[in-house]
């Protein structure tokens, strides 16, 4: 994602020293919705508790990417923020650049080793050092539910994208939307990595969309992807295009429409709008996935600063972050589940229970994989180039044929 013919130029520059707050953090993010706001006001309020001043630097746009291109230009001109919302192989890309802090010596001290899974504590490190916090674990293949509009409907909720197919129908033909989508290339990215998961399973996933294996991505599996994900472009509404993801949440949650597929950041917007998961809103496995668990980790990467007083205020925040208190609160407005091991349950409700549950079982039976629509799974280029293609055939009558086509291409050129 990183351009690094750009970056080589500027790798070399110094930082430019800010005038010096005691004690404070600025921290890039891209958490505006209603549940995603009161998540990161968790954090801020953590970090005052222990005397460190919050900065915001909110950069909207749901998926990061808006975020990302305006990180990419503080760090060219040598202005980093304290800390950023970095996520998966990206860690190791600006690692590579040398904009990186340690914080091992907060791990060490706080048993990061000890207390986070394999999965999530290998992606926090560059060169064997911790460079960055983990703040949860989102799984992403959900499909969100308002079962009053399936009763009304007469359908049930579908656990295959065959019977997705019939399901939609149904309530279609009741007069309601079948499924919230917000027509932006990272969430048609987003059901498309759901469908790749449900019509293929988990090795088919993990060789075409994380090995790149040009076998798996030339199959037959990839048409049939292509067509089932085709066959959804019937079922959302003429005003999809440019709509925000919680918006289309707010349509489910107040029965415009039936369903969204979409990661557990949404639970957070049903929880904003006091809806209870098992009665006024249900999640489920995306169909055909429900022995898979895509994840999505947030964490927080730290830029290298001179002064004392930030590298202090850096190390308070990370270990705020994998404190058990704070893990708590931020997941239970967040949606997603904790990335500390042993939490206590008992607070979170059946859809995070799920999740929890999951997140082990997936681990042993190799169904958890990394979300590719969410930036865990490959570098950022061939990323970019798989949401392109998810995107334009999402919006266009292209034949999965080509669709396949076009995907091999893509990510050929991008590799
Ligand atoms: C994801 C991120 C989530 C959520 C979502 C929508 O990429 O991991 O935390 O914020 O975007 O903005």
């Amino acid at each position: 994602m990183l351009n690094r013919s750009i970056a080589a130029c500027f790798a070399a520059a110094s930082l430019v020293a800010l005038p010096v707050q005691a004690s404070e953090v600025e921290v890039l993010h891209w958490w505006t919705s209603g549940g995603e706001a009161k998540s990161v006001a968790s954090l801020k309020s953590s970090l005052q508790k222990r005397g460190v001043s919050w900065q915001d630097f909110a950069v909207a746009g749901g998926g990061g990417e808006n975020a990302m291109t305006v990180l990419k230009s503080r760090a060219v001109s040598g202005n980093p923020p304290t800390a950023a919302q970095i996520k998966g192989p990206d860690i190791q890309e600006w690692g590579e650049l040398g904009f990186l802090a340690s914080i091992d010596d907060v791990a060490k001290k706080n048993n990061w080793d000890g207390v986070l899974p394999g999965v999530v504590s290998d992606v926090m490190k560059y060169q064997g050092k911790y460079v960055a916090a983990p703040v949860n674990v989102h799984r992403v293949n959900w499909l969100w539910a308002n079962p009053e509009v399936f009763r009304k409907a007469g359908a049930s909720i579908p656990t295959t994208w065959a019977d997705f197919m019939v399901q939609a129908k149904k309530i279609q033909d009741a007069g309601y939307i079948a499924l919230a989508h917000g027509g932006q290339a990272w969430q048609d990215n987003t059901v498309f990595e759901a469908v790749v998961l449900g019509v293929g399973g988990a090795e088919y996933y993990k060789k075409a969309f994380v090995e790149l294996d040009m076998k798996a991505l030339n199959s037959s599996t990839t048409d049939e992807v292509f067509k089932v994900f085709g066959e959804l472009r019937q079922f959302i509404d003429a005003n999809a295009p440019g709509r925000d993801w919680n918006v289309a949440t707010s349509m489910v949650i107040n029965g415009e429409a039936a369903m969204q597929i979409m990661g557990d950041w949404a639970k957070g917007e049903f929880a904003v709008a006091g809806k209870n998961a098992g009665t006024d809103f249900v999640c489920v496995a995306a169909p055909g996935t429900s022995d898979g668990f895509t994840f999505n980790v947030d964490s927080f990467a730290f830029f290298q600063q001179s002064d004392v007083n930030k590298q202090s205020a850096q190390k308070a925040m990370a270990e705020e972050i994998l404190g058990t208190n704070f893990q708590e609160v931020f997941n239970l407005n967040k949606g997603s589940i904790p990335a500390r091991l042993g939490m206590a349950r008992a607070k979170f409700d059946t859809c995070a229970h799920d999740s929890m549950n999951a997140f082990v079982s997936t681990a042993q039976s190799g169904g958890l994989v990394p979300s590719f629509a969410h930036g865990m799974a490959v570098p950022g280029a061939v990323a970019g180039a798989i949401t392109d293609v998810a995107t334009n055939y999402f919006n266009s009558d292209t034949s999965p044929a080509d669709g396949k086509a076009q995907l091999v291409a893509a990510i050929q050129a991008a590799m």
